[in-house]
């Protein structure tokens, strides 16, 4: 078909709005696509269905919740992946703007960085091979325990082993997929995690594994801010909205498998 002036010119404007918009996306510069400034946030991502990567790339419940606050809040996210044992000191030293990485609020942690409202309510679990003889923390014995180093799931392990429920090693590793897979060959009995991570474990685990004990802990995630950032009022009213819109529900539904029992507020 021969083309008119009109063709021509209709082409120009297409190929210009087509090279506009891909301009504008490099300049959100990745993943998230919020717009806006870059912004740098870290998480031990080997924790799924929280943070884990799929083809080279980050997904999970806490990416969606973030690229989703990036979009409101007027920023794109660039997630690092580092150690959850040390992600706190590389918050102090301004190593990266922001965590999320499935980290529980507590008092200790609040007194060297800041956190978002919660977004997230968990518990503890006791995760054993399905052919264990251990049904309960009370008889983990001298057995062999695994944690993640630096982690809720290993204070939960020292506080047992104070309480004489735990004899045996308590051994550290520096992910909860390298426990896992220890769990697997045998050299650990039990590993103590996160229910929502150990639970998705399980649900892969073609009836290997399984959890013997919800330990309630009441633990709520939080997003993590070094000491007065002002990001952290502009992540609450994004997570309020998110929160209040249905939009949580759904990220909750798609990595979590079921609708969430309660909304911590
Ligand atoms: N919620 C636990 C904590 O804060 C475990 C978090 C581990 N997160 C991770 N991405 N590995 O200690």
């Amino acid at each position: 078909m021969p083309k008119g002036l009109f063709g021509r010119v209709l082409t120009l404007f297409v190929l210009a709005a087509a090279l506009m918009a891909t301009l504008a996306a490099c300049g959100g510069g990745g993943s998230g696509g919020g717009g806006g400034e870059d912004v740098s946030v870290a998480s031990d991502i080997a924790y799924p269905p929280f943070e884990f990567e799929r083809d080279g790339e980050p997904v999970g419940f806490d990416i969606d919740l973030m690229d989703e606050i990036g979009r409101r809040a007027g920023f794109t996210p660039e997630y690092q992946n580092v150690t959850f044992d040390g992600i706190i000191g590389g918050l102090r030293n301004n190593q990266y703007d922001v965590v999320i990485s499935a980290m529980t609020i507590t008092p200790e942690r609040q007194e060297q960085i800041d956190f978002s409202d919660p977004y997230f309510n968990a518990d503890q679990s006791l995760l054993v091979p399905s052919d264990s003889d251990i049904g309960s923390v009370g008889e983990i014995g001298d057995a062999t325990v695994g944690v993640q180093i630096g982690t809720t799931g290993e204070i939960k392990a020292n506080e047992f082993e104070e309480q004489g429920d735990i004899t045996g090693e308590i051994r550290t590793f520096d992910t909860i997929e390298d426990a896992f897979a220890a769990l697997n060959n045998g050299q650990i009995d039990a590993i103590i995690n996160d229910l929502p991570v150990s639970q998705d474990e399980v649900n892969n685990s073609d009836g290997e594994l399984e959890i013997v004990e919800v330990i309630a802990t009441g633990e709520q995630y939080g997003i993590a801010f070094p000491k007065g950032s002002d990001m952290r009022q502009d992540v609450n009213e994004a997570l309020a909205k998110i929160k209040e819109d249905g939009t949580y529900e759904e990220i909750y539904k798609k990595w979590i498998g079921r609708a969430p029992e309660e909304i911590p507020q």
